[in-house]
């Protein structure tokens, strides 16, 4: 097997696995044998959204992690995710099935500078979405995802200064929903800011019933079109529970997975993308693979792992945003 410098340096265990093993079968027996949960995100590819213990959007997925009792957990998702997962069960093992599943939003968010952005607005709160690193969690007052954002920024005094990271696009939607003036970071995510207004458009008129699902961190063009803004959770709900038999899915394209499988008699075409792109898949929650996942159970790594300082104080912001989220039943 590759030393841990060189899983370190790939990202991922990289060992012979028999063509006839069952991957599901050993996945399930070593999650059995180790105590270990999987938790998964709607983005990731759907044969590892089927053996996971638990799917959902990020809140979920932090309340999830927060309270369960296994001694490992392995999160199909991004680093960002992990990271959370590791800041609110610091004694439980952290497994990610690949380390270089990254976030190009997280990554619109240097700590550095957003430290010298939050030194000057030194009157405001500091409100960071999920999506972005433990660091910079450290430097905040209160975390929120896409599901809670709005009720977040809604649960502080009218009067009270606010920035908001490193969303642009997540942050203009709150600002616009709660009449806020926000003070916003200018990051984004590179799958929401690709589809096309034109190609939605024309979508729109071969398929005229069709609902425009969106996840807010669309840019407002898109939000704009939206028969539904909402996390991914919200967006699956909707579609579940909405008497439309069409829907246009504007986020990325593995929570169609869970959509269709939801819905058999429902038909979801992903919102296309501009001239730019080829699909609205997330290149970062696409590196985790069933192989890699079944590798980094048996042999325990990569392992996500936060330095204790760090983990001191973005525990804080988290635990404020799931404190917030019980109070308001999400
Ligand atoms: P949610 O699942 O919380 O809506 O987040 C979407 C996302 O972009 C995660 O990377
Ligand atoms: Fe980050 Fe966007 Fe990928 Fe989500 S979809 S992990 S926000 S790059």
């Amino acid at each position: 097997m590759d030393t841990l410098e060189e899983i370190n340096l790939k990202g991922f265990v990289d060992e012979y696995i028999d063509p006839t093993l069952d991957l599901f079968v050993e996945i399930e027996r070593l999650k059995k044998e180790k105590n270990a949960v999987i938790l998964a995100h709607y983005y990731q590819e759907g044969d590892i959204q089927d053996i996971a213990d638990y799917i959902g959007d990020s809140l979920g997925l932090s309340q999830q992690a927060a309270k369960t009792d296994a001694d490992i957990i392995v999160f199909a998702g991004v680093h960002f995710m992990a990271e959370t997962a590791k800041i609110l069960s610091p004694n439980k093992k952290v497994l990610l099935p690949d380390l270089k599943a990254g976030c190009s939003l997280a990554d619109s968010c240097p700590p550095h500078l957003f430290r010298k952005f939050k030194e000057s607005y030194p009157d405001h709160l500091v409100i960071t979405y999920v999506n972005c690193t433990a660091e910079l969690k450290a430097m905040t007052d209160i975390v929120c995802t896409s599901s809670n954002a709005i009720q977040i920024v809604e649960s502080l005094p009218k009067d009270q200064k606010i920035i908001f990271g490193p969303d642009k696009n997540l942050g203009a939607y709150v600002a616009k929903k709660t009449g806020r003036d926000l003070v916003l970071w200018n990051g984004a995510c590179m799958v929401h800011e690709i589809f096309s207004r034109e190609k939605i458009t024309k979508l729109k008129e071969r398929h005229p019933n069709a609902k425009l699902l969106a996840h807010p961190e669309c840019e407002d063009v898109i939000l704009q079109m939206a028969d539904y803004i909402g996390s991914t959770t919200g967006i699956l709900k909707y579609a579940t529970n909405n008497l439309a038999t069409e829907f246009i899915v504007a986020t990325e394209a593995g929570i169609l997975h869970q959509m269709q499988k939801d819905n058999p008699n429902k038909k979801f075409f992903p919102a296309p993308p501009n001239n730019t792109c080829a699909c609205n898949d997330c290149p970062h929650m696409k590196r985790n693979t069933l192989e890699k996942l079944y590798l980094c159970l048996k042999n325990e790594m990569p392992e996500v792992t936060v330095p204790e300082h760090i983990i001191a104080r973005a525990v804080k912001p988290i635990e404020r945003m799931l404190e917030i989220s019980a109070q308001l039943g999400l």
